[in-house]
């Protein structure tokens, strides 16, 4: 089509605009903390047939939380079991003695939080090398402001809604506010990372969350726990579906 130079980057706007409206697709992340570690590769398979769009993965170390979980070797073992993107949340302290590890067990996205480590700027470059795509993890006392000056090494930001340590926790409210800023930091700015939410995700706040900005919805209890894991994927990714259409 031959258009005047004006007309034809109005219609790319128009789009662009659209697109942001509709804010693409929000994926769930089922996080396998809650899972039967015994029937992983089951447990994987029915969040598969709900339609999880990634799989979330904690990893603790018990210094940087109290709690301590899984690592490389489940990782490895995780990513014969699934074609989903493997998302690892790394919980410990120092993550870039170990980012590398991960990534070449498997790992598509590595999150990091800021307080672990003294070069967070060099980590993320760590990840990114490695082939795997970084992020960086906001607690719920953490500012925005902690991930400002590396916006443009993230491809993610990840929005704890509960102090990171353990599942089945209460939903922190604050993180919508956390979530609302880190949209309009992106837009400032003009950097494309992805807005991710971890804590207490459920039916009840899943449309707050996505009205808030937020693009991936990390759910453990409430997916593993629920009588079919399968179903409560799909129930969590039509209500984000619903909320994303009313925000058009
Ligand atoms: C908490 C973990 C979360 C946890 C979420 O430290 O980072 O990923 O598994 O579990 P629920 O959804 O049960 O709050
Ligand atoms: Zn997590």
């Amino acid at each position: 089509m031959n258009l005047p130079k004006a007309a034809a980057t109005n219609i790319v706007n128009v789009k662009d605009a659209a697109k942001n409206l509709v804010n693409v697709q929000v994926e769930i992340a089922p996080s396998i903390l809650a899972a039967n570690f015994a029937s992983l590769g089951e447990e994987i398979r029915a969040v598969e047939r709900g339609g999880a769009g990634l799989i979330h993965v904690d990893v603790m170390d018990g210094h940087f939380v109290p709690n301590i979980t899984i690592g490389v070797p489940v990782v490895a073992a995780l990513r014969k079991a699934t074609a989903l993107p493997l998302d690892v949340h790394l919980m410990i302290e120092e993550p870039e003695r170990y980012v590398e590890a991960f990534a070449q067990a498997g790992a598509d996205m590595i999150s990091v939080h800021p307080e672990a480590t003294y070069h967070l700027d060099r980590v993320l470059g760590m990840i990114r090398d490695a082939g795997a795509s970084p992020g960086a993890v906001l607690n719920p006392a953490t500012p925005v402001e902690l991930v400002s000056d590396v916006m443009e090494k993230l491809d993610f930001v990840l929005v704890m809604s509960v102090n990171p340590g353990f599942g089945g926790q209460k939903f922190i409210p604050g993180a919508l506010v956390k979530i609302r800023r880190l949209r309009e930091e992106r837009a400032r700015y003009n950097r494309p990372f992805r807005i991710e939410v971890d804590g207490g995700v459920g039916p009840e706040n899943v449309a707050d969350l996505v009205r808030a900005g937020a693009e991936i919805l990390v759910a453990g209890t409430s997916v593993f726990h629920a009588p079919d894991p399968a179903e409560a994927v799909r129930r969590l990714k039509q209500l984000a579906a619903d909320a994303v259409a009313q925000k058009v």
